[in-house]
């Protein structure tokens, strides 16, 4: 079965690129073929972090239609199974890409035989960005436990829960101008969950309600802490899922914890990507943790919502006894 991740992130600089060229080299050792896509478009650096010169036709060339097809872009790597499909850092980004371009890149992704295929989007909130991170329910959002991070991750979460819910009706419904009625009035002061909105939708039709509620419960994102460096990161973590359970009313895991670790920037001068450079080292371990959940299916397919902290404890343990 094949599994499509997109990997956002509120703000950049979070290490987002690094993380999944490792999670990528990681997934291929462990047997699974892997494509990695820079979708990044506009500050498209994957390649760098894989070790490889930028030298080839990527989605830049494909969006441009001088070149047709997706799959034509694949490039092997140095590593067996794991492939790259190149962005392009001359094109300003995917804020403006027209939407029939990004339904056919969607389709085209959608058509790509991997076991994985991993995702680069770019930083921030932007409606494209949303929209390819919405191609999965399961999709991947890296953040650092500082509290500008975490606050742009949660941001980043209600738009994409916004755009969810709002894609589900049709255009000129009352569904819709209910729920942008819901996040253009802010209530100062206090915390409106997205549960008041499901409550508002019911009162127009109680299928729409349901609808609603349907669509939040099947939307998991799952994020990965990277750069931690103590155990109160988890605190941090833990609050971030809380809030996003409470206000946003979705279900929300930690799937990956991983430390802060000054040679993990070094690599991208060696051209050696860190976990092949050092595969004992505690980032490299921690990548192993990701694989594993991400591959062993210990997380749900079907989401559930976790009791209390179970998934942070969880993570915490496995940590210790590597
Ligand atoms: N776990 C880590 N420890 C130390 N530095 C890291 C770690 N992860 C990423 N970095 C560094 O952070 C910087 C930003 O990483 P990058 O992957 O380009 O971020 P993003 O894609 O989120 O903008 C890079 O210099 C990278 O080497
Ligand atoms: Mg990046």
């Amino acid at each position: 079965m094949k599994t499509i991740l997109p990997i956002a992130s509120g703000k950049g600089g979070v290490g987002k690129t690094m993380c999944i060229a490792n999670l990528g080299i990681a997934l291929a050792q462990a047997g699974k073929t892997c494509i990695l896509v820079d979708l990044d478009l506009g500050s498209s650096n994957l390649h760098t972090c894989l070790g490889i010169k930028n030298r080839h036709p990527g989605i830049g060339n494909y969006i441009y239609k001088q070149e047709s097809s997706l799959e034509a872009l694949v490039l092997p790597t140095e590593v067996p199974q794991l492939y790259f499909i190149p962005g392009d850092s001359l094109l300003p980004g995917t804020a403006n890409l027209p939407y029939f371009t990004k339904k056919k890149l969607i389709r085209e992704l959608d058509q790509l035989v991997a076991d994985f295929i991993l995702i680069d989007l770019g930083a921030g909130s932007s409606y494209n960005v949303i929209d390819f991170f919405l191609i999965s329910n399961t999709g991947l959002i890296v953040t650092t436990p500082e509290t500008t991070a975490i606050l742009s991750s949660y941001s980043f979460l209600k738009s994409a829960v916004y755009r969810l819910l709002y894609r589900s009706f049709p255009s000129k419904s009352r569904e819709r101008e209910i729920i942008q009625d819901f996040v253009s009035t802010p209530i100062e002061g206090s915390s409106l969950s997205f549960q008041q909105l499901v409550a508002k939708l019911s009162e127009h039709s109680s299928d729409s309600g349901l609808k609603a509620e349907e669509q939040l419960q099947s939307f998991f994102p799952r994020i990965i802490l990277n750069m931690g460096n103590s155990s109160q990161d988890f605190s941090v973590a833990a609050k971030l899922r809380d809030i996003s359970r409470k206000n946003l009313a979705i279900p929300m895991e930690f799937i990956g914890f991983l430390p802060h670790d000054p040679a993990v920037s070094r690599s991208i001068f060696t051209r050696v990507p860190y976990i092949l450079d050092k595969p004992n080292s505690p980032f490299a371990q921690g990548m192993r943790l990701l694989t594993q959940k991400l591959t062993a299916g210990t997380f749900p397919s079907t989401p559930q919502l976790f009791e209390d902290d179970e998934d942070i404890q969880e993570l915490q343990q496995e940590l210790k006894q590597e």
